[in-house]
């Protein structure tokens, strides 16, 4: 399959690239190389005869145009996006740019060459979302976002990729454009910018800095390991009913405490201090404004339907990637200097 990925210079993004190459595809990675995108990201690919990069904008319609003409894909998988909940606080306007407007020039480029190829029924274009869409849960355990739930997105970067859900489902219900969608939890994994909660944290913690946890750090979330997310897509894309929507996460809900405390015991037995344990940098600091309590997300569907299960657990998950931070110095103390990075952002009310 010849695949134009969005957003392959980023976390998730180079996570599909690199496993859809692995795996016999084509691939054209089309990013505008944001403070948040790493070519590095994707260098084990870079020189594979499979591989093409396109540095463009989603903002930019002609740009996209010309890269559907010239690579004439089979499949779309469009992860570009602003995706940090503190930087939407701070600077929407990126947010409803790149992620609403972006994702409607991705849909009418998509919409126009599909139709000048003859609408061939092989054609997907899968928009990659997140479970944020869905607002927040109460902490009842047995309650979890289904497919079903109701849309109720509470930060700009929700809104904005709610809004492009519905766009997306607005091309398949009025032009027939076939697309797939999917729904996921946080990730974590190699190559996570430093930027986001778990690279933060092992970052901070060799640096002697303080862990900071918004709030009182009982904030629930459904951790998925990165490479599991990419499988998942692989298989939406290919596998995926058209004008479907699949949740995808881990089953493995942790209050941010807790997750931070099971990164600090990990690098005490990989990185043991002289003194103490890493908790002790455990910090508390004011909440995000409209932080949701609670995400969890019931994957029934991709896995009954589509049989997909993720590879490893958490307690796995987050060993391997403490392993990556603590192996891989180079690939984030080069991106540590980009504007914002290490600064508290998102405090304004
Ligand atoms: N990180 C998560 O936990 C998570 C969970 C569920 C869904 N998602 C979704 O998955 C997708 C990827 O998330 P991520 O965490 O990898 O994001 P990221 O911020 O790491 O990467 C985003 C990539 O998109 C590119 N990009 C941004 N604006 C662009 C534009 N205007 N034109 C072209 N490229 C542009 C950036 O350069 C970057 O390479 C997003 O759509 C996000 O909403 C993320």
């Amino acid at each position: 399959m010849k695949l134009l990925v969005t957003g392959g210079a980023g976390f998730i993004g180079s996570a599909v690239v690199r496993l859809a190459v692995a795996r016999g595809h084509q691939v054209v990675n089309l990013d505008a190389l944001t403070y948040a995108a790493c070519l590095d990201n994707v260098a084990t690919v870079a020189d594979d005869p499979l591989y093409s990069f396109e540095h463009a904008d989603i903002r930019d319609r002609a740009a996209l145009d010309h890269i559907f003409a010239t690579h004439k894909p089979d499949a779309v998988m469009h992860l570009a996006a602003e995706s940090h909940v503190d930087r939407s606080i701070d600077g929407p306007g990126d947010f409803i740019e790149t992620n609403i407007t972006g994702t409607y020039n991705m849909l009418e480029a998509a919409r126009g060459y599909w139709v000048g190829a003859g609408r061939p029924d092989g054609f997907r274009f899968h928009h990659i979302s997140t479970d944020e869409v869905y607002g927040s849960l109460p902490s009842d355990p047995e309650v979890l976002f289904t497919e079903d739930t109701g849309y109720d997105p509470r930060s700009p970067y929700s809104a904005s990729k709610a809004s492009s859900d519905h766009l997306v489902r607005a091309w398949f219900e009025t032009y027939g454009l076939p697309v797939v969608l999917t729904n996921c939890s946080n990730n974590y994994g190699p190559y996570h910018f430093p930027e986001k909660l778990i690279p933060v944290v092992i970052l901070n913690a060799l640096a002697g800095k303080p862990l900071p946890i918004y709030g009182d750090g009982s904030n629930i979330r459904d951790w998925l390991y990165v490479e599991d997310h990419a499988d998942a897509l692989l298989l939406v894309v290919a596998k995926g009913e058209v004008g479907r929507s699949y949740n995808i996460g881990g089953e493995n809900e942790r209050t941010n405490l807790e997750l931070v405390k099971t990164l600090c015991a990990i690098l005490d037995q990989k990185r043991p201090k002289a003194q103490g344990s890493y908790a002790d940098q455990i910090t508390f600091v004011a909440d995000r404004p409209g932080h949701d309590a609670r995400y969890a997300i019931d994957p029934a569907r991709i896995r009954d339907e589509l049989g997909w299960r993720p590879s490893v657990t958490v307690e796995q998950g987050l060993e391997r990637t403490v392993q990556w931070y603590l192996d891989n110095e180079d690939w984030w103390r080069a991106l540590q200097g980009r504007s914002g990075v290490g600064q508290r952002l998102g405090v304004k009310a």
